[in-house]
């Protein structure tokens, strides 16, 4: 797929995605709320519009769309793609949050901590994790109970002790916060595990929540399953790369800050050279995985291409 059109495609789920967060972040109270604070909503959509790939709404679309043959786009998708990139930019507002990585851009503009405050800031990070799950457990999003089911578990697992979080917390582990202040050295095995953890789950939980919206079979859910898991740390390599010689203003957040703090990254134990090596070879892994999907697959390698291959 030429890499122009991949980028129309890429484009039409990042505009569908903004306009559905757009509407589910209104200032107007929904059935079952008797207010919503305008400072907590003005601070939800600050940090959620505007701005991001929307590389997880647009996986988990593309994996839907791939099982089900489908070329539309479902209302039901797109709130759950809505509902993964709530968690992903709920994952963001609390990563640059003085206590975490003390980060004062983000997506290009004032993180939300520096916009706000950090209370608020703190609070609507709340705000998108539980709108997540509100959102999936709907039945606007799936009319099949036990399919909202697999999307809210799914995504509690990607998202919390064995995901996300979890990573979060190796990761500011690995900085030696908790030592006195002394980095420990991380071990290849490590770095892949935090890694998988901190940015690898999500990522896989976008293709996962796909397949459970097109009624997958285990064929296909384990095809799209290794595809996922390729292109999860293709993607983090690609982020530490960005950190390691990335420009500030291209990346859109600050960037040399594993170095300063002697975080273990897979680039600064191989270096940029093997980085991009492995790159070629996971965007070549995660084709291979899709394979048995034909050329119906296109969309989802050309994606893998081009997370190894972003500038930001
Ligand atoms: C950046 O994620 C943060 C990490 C998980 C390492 P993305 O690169 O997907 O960020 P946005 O959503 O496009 O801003
Ligand atoms: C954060 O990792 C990943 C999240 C779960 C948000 P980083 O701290 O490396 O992400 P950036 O570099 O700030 O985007
Ligand atoms: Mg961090
Ligand atoms: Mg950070
Ligand atoms: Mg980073």
């Amino acid at each position: 797929m030429p890499s122009s059109e991949f980028a129309d495609r890429l484009a039409a789920v990042a505009d569908a995605t903004e306009a559905a967060l757009a509407r589910l972040l209104d200032h107007t109270a929904r059935p079952g709320e008797t207010t919503r604070p305008a400072r907590l909503i003005d601070a939800m959509r600050y940090s959620a519009l505007g701005g991001g790939k929307r590389l997880r709404p647009f996986l988990l679309i593309e994996a839907a769309r791939l099982v089900s043959g489908r070329d539309d786009l479902p209302d039901g998708w797109l709130r759950a793609g809505a509902a993964i990139e709530c968690i992903h930019c709920y994952s963001l507002i609390h990563d640059d949050l003085p206590s975490m990585d003390n980060d004062d851009i983000r997506r290009g503009k004032p993180t939300l901590h520096r916009a706000f405050d950090e209370a608020t800031a703190i609070l609507a990070g709340d705000g998108l994790n539980t709108l997540a799950f509100d959102l999936l457990a709907d039945p606007e999003t799936d009319p099949d109970p036990a399919v909202r089911a697999d999307l809210v578990l799914t995504l509690a697992r990607a998202a919390g002790i064995g995901g996300m979080v979890g990573g979060q917390m190796l990761d500011l582990a690995a900085e030696g916060r908790f030592a006195a202040g002394r980095a420990t050295p991380l071990s290849e095995a490590a770095i892949r595990q935090l890694q998988g953890m901190k940015t690898g789950a999500l990522l896989r939980a976008a293709c996962a929540m796909g397949a459970a919206l097109a009624r997958a079979d285990a064929d296909a859910r384990a095809a799209l399953d290794c595809y996922a898991r390729h292109i999860g740390l293709a993607f983090q390599v690609a982020d530490d790369l960005l950190d390691h010689e990335g420009d500030a203003a291209t990346v859109g957040k600050a960037v040399g800050k594993d170095q300063a703090l002697g975080k273990g990254t897979l680039v600064s134990l191989h270096g940029a050279d093997w980085a991009r090596a492995t790159l070629d070879q996971l965007t070549a892994a995660a084709a291979a995985d899709l394979a048995p999907f034909g050329d119906a697959a296109a969309t989802l390698v050309a994606a893998a291409r081009f997370i190894a291959a972003r500038k930001n």
